[in-house]
C-alpha cells in the first residue's frame, strides 16, 4: 500500500503492518492471521506479558523488536516503526482485574504513556491505526447486553485506572481521526479466551482450567451467577481485522465479544467436565480475595450488534470450544515443560 492517507486498509503481500503487544495472547493470533495474508509484519513488546515463544520466529516475513512503547528512550524507535507501517494495530497494556487493582500506578501510566507515543508516532506519519480499550469502560455491568452508547463508568476505586486510562486514549485515538483526518478505529473487547492466554494474569478461565488440570479448587467469587461472554481469540483477531477495514466504523467505539452469556459458577462447573478432574469448585467472597475497595461488575455481557451489521463479522467459535482450546494449549505446555 502506497498511500498513507487512504482511509481503507487492504491486508495483503504489500502491507506491512505493526503490532505492539504482538507476542502476547490476542497479539499474536492476530500476527498469525497477518503472516496467513501474506503482509509483512512488526512486532514490539517488551515481553512483560507476552512470549516469543508466542510467535513464528522462522517466518521471513516477521520482525520482532523488544523494548516498552512508552519508554522515552524508545519514542524514537516508535516513530521510526510507525513511518515504516501502513497499518498499526496498538495492542500492549498492562492487563488483568488482580493486577489494575493491586498496581493501580504502573497499569495506569502504562497505558498512557503507550498510548501516548503510539498516537503520536501515528499522527507525525499520519498512519491508520486501531486501538484495543476494553469492555472494563463500562464499569461494574448491566443486566441486560451493552452497547456502545452505554456510559463509561469509572470512579476512584483501584480497578477503574486501567479502565479510566483506556477511556483517555480512545480520546486520543478519536482525535486522531476527527482533529487531524487520520483514519483511527477503537474496539472495546469483552472477555476473550483460548490458545495462548496465561493463567498468571488472572483471567477467569485460564485460571480455572489451570487448576482444574492440578486438581486443586477452582475459586468461584460470590454467588457464581454473574455472566460473561466468552470470545475465542481467533474470532476476536478475525474481528479486527474486518474493523480496520470498515470506514463506517472509524472513529467510534464498537464491542468486540461473545454472544453466549455463561455464569461464572457454570464456566467451572463446565471446565471440570471438560478436563475430567476430580476438582472441587469453592465459593469465595470477591473481597475477601481483594478487600473491601474491590469493584465487583455482575453481568458484563456485549451487543456486538454494531459490528455485525457493517462488517458482517460473528464469532464462529462456540464457549465450550474455546474452553476445550484453552484447556489444549495447557496440556500442551506442560507436557513441554
Ligand atoms: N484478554 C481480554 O479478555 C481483553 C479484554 C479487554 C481488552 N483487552 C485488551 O486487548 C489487548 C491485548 O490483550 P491480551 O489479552 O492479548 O494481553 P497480553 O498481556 O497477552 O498482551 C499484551 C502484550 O503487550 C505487551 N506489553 C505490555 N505493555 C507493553 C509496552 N508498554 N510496550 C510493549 N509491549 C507491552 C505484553 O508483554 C503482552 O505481550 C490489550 O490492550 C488489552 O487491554 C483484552
Amino acid at each position: 500500500m502506497d498511500s498513507h492517507s487512504a482511509d481503507m486498509v487492504e491486508f495483503g503481500p504489500r502491507t506491512h503492518v505493526l503490532v505492539t503487544g504482538g507476542a502476547g495472547f490476542l497479539g499474536s493470533a492476530l500476527v498469525d492471521l497477518l503472516l496467513a495474508r501474506h503482509c509483512s509484519v512488526t512486532v514490539i513488546d517488551d515481553l512483560s506479558n507476552g512470549l516469543l515463544s508466542n510467535l513464528p520466529a522462522s517466518d521471513s516475513q516477521l520482525t520482532v523488536r523488544t523494548f516498552r512503547v512508552g519508554d522515552p528512550a524508545f519514542n524514537a524507535s516508535v516513530r521510526d516503526e510507525v513511518g515504516q507501517a501502513d497499518a498499526v494495530f496498538h495492542l500492549a497494556s498492562p492487563i488483568g482485574v488482580q493486577r489494575a487493582h493491586k498496581e493501580r500506578f504502573a497499569v495506569t501510566s502504562g497505558i498512557l504513556e503507550s498510548g501516548c507515543s503510539i498516537v503520536e508516532a501515528c499522527r507525525l506519519h499520519r498512519r491508520p491505526l486501531l486501538y484495543t480499550s476494553s469492555s472494563e469502560v463500562y464499569g461494574s455491568g448491566r443486566d441486560r447486553p451493552i452497547t456502545e452508547s452505554d456510559p463509561v463508568m469509572t470512579d476512584i476505586r483501584p480497578r477503574w485506572g486501567y479502565a479510566a486510562a483506556k477511556a483517555a486514549v480512545e480520546h486520543l485515538v478519536a482525535g486522531l481521526l476527527f482533529d487531524f483526518g487520520i483514519p483511527a478505529w477503537i474496539v472495546r473487547p469483552f472477555n476473550m479466551a483460548g490458545p495462548r492466554q496465561r493463567s498468571a494474569t488472572g483471567l477467569v478461565l485460564p485460571v480455572f482450567v489451570n487448576a482444574a488440570l492440578r486438581g486443586e479448587p477452582l475459586v468461584v467469587h460470590d454467588d457464581g451467577e454473574q455472566r460473561r461472554a466468552f470470545l475465542h481469540v481467533a474470532d476476536a483477531a478475525e474481528g479486527l481485522l474486518l474493523v480496520m477495514q470498515c470506514r463506517s466504523l472509524q472513529g467510534r467505539p464498537v464491542n468486540l465479544g461473545g454472544s453466549e452469556a455463561v455464569q461464572i459458577g457454570k464456566l467451572a462447573r463446565m471446565v471440570v467436565e471438560a478436563t475430567e478432574t476430580n476438582a472441587p469448585i469453592v465459593m469465595k467472597p470477591s473481597n475477601a480475595v481483594y478487600g473491601d475497595r474491590f469493584a465487583a461488575t455482575y453481568d458484563r455481557v456485549p451487543d456486538t450488534g454494531l459490528l455485525t451489521t457493517l462488517t458482517g463479522w460473528r464469532a464462529v467459535r462456540s464457549t465450550k470450544q474455546t474452553i476445550m482450546d484453552c484447556i489444549e494449549h495447557m496440556r500442551t505446555e506442560r507436557v513441554m515443560a
